[in-house]
């Protein structure tokens, strides 16, 4: 048993198996053969921002597997108020057999998999979003992209979404680029770990405040919203700051001629992604929203130890 609290966690064989075994998995799921070898199991789902892909994916995700799951709102248990995160980990693994957080602060996640007996995964983070970065790579895999093909420009806020993209980029060898304003560029302690793993894998990092040379010979734009969860009373001046790295048509004729578009999601139309780009022939926002199902069951499986019976 093991967790994915960072996405690190998995090494490439893992990250590789978990991959595949996604692959599996939505065959099957698209056969209705799915293997219910979850049966019996439960999952607590510790939810302290709001969520529509990730909690409907990991909701249906148990079920289709056999197990069942159970959703714990910030109005629930208030994490670390109401009772500790420690006292919460200790009453949780009396009851369910893995448990999926989504928190304000990494240190939770963390403490949850520190204190708790069963698998934790990581349902986005301040830090961190490894569940959706699997469904990312799993996407471009399946648009016939081999690793080291992929030329991911990510433009934008360089916080939880690009920190997972890059790390997991890292990991299976790509060449990434992030675009933004410097302040906002990842934190230098994720770009020194890019750097170590990127000695195995042959990755390749460029950061840069112009959002053209980010992009150019891009095979891949990413963006995500300017202004998290958690953020959004700097909405405003945020709104200002990201604005010339909008992807916009624009900017899209600077990257590869069909170069995939990518948004982990939900986005603000109009602000990080125009419509038309959103909407056009290269977007694959709602394939990376799909692929969130097939990768999570994945997870979960290689967290739970099936991974090598389904
Ligand atoms: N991409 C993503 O995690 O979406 P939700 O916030 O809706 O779960
Ligand atoms: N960076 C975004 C991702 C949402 C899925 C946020 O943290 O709000």
């Amino acid at each position: 048993m093991r967790n994915l609290i960072r996405t690190t966690d998995f090494d490439r064989e893992t990250a590789e198996r978990v991959l595949d075994l996604a692959g599996r998995v939505k065959e099957r799921t698209k056969r209705r053969e799915m293997s219910t070898v979850l049966a019996g199991y439960s999952a607590a789902m510790i939810f302290q921002k709001p969520s529509l892909r990730t909690r409907v994916t990991f909701d249906v995700g148990m079920k289709q597997l056999g197990g069942h799951s159970i959703y714990l709102g910030p109005s629930e248990i208030s994490m670390g108020v109401r009772e500790s995160v420690s006292d919460i980990a200790h009453n949780l693994e009396r009851w369910v057999d893995i448990i999926i957080a989504r928190v304000f602060a990494q240190s939770h996640v963390e403490e949850l998999a520190r204190v708790a007996k069963p698998p934790v995964i990581n349902a986005l983070s301040d830090e961190e979003h490894p569940c959706q970065v699997y469904a990312d790579f799993l996407t471009l895999k399946e648009k016939g992209l081999k690793w080291s093909e992929i030329k991911l420009a990510y433009l934008g806020d360089g916080n939880n979404v690009c920190v997972s993209l890059m790390l997991l980029g890292a990991i299976l060898g790509i060449e990434m680029r992030v675009g933004g304003p410097k302040k906002y560029w990842p934190a230098p302690s994720y770009v020194e770990e890019f750097e170590k793993l990127a000695k195995n894998s042959g990755a390749r990092l460029h950061l840069t405040e112009d959002p053209r040379e980010a992009v150019r010979t891009a095979n891949a734009v990413y963006t995500d919203i300017w202004a998290s969860m958690g953020w959004e009373n700097e909405a405003a001046e945020r709104s200002g700051i990201f604005r010339p790295y909008q992807v916009n048509s624009a900017l899209m004729a600077e990257a590869e001629k069909n170069a995939f578009v990518m948004h982990d999601l939900p986005a603000h139309r109009g602000e990080e992604i125009t419509d038309d780009v959103m909407d056009g022939a290269t977007s694959i926002v709602f394939d990376q929203a799909e692929n969130r199902l097939h990768v999570q069951k994945a997870i979960i499986l290689e967290c739970l130890g099936f991974s090598t019976e389904v």
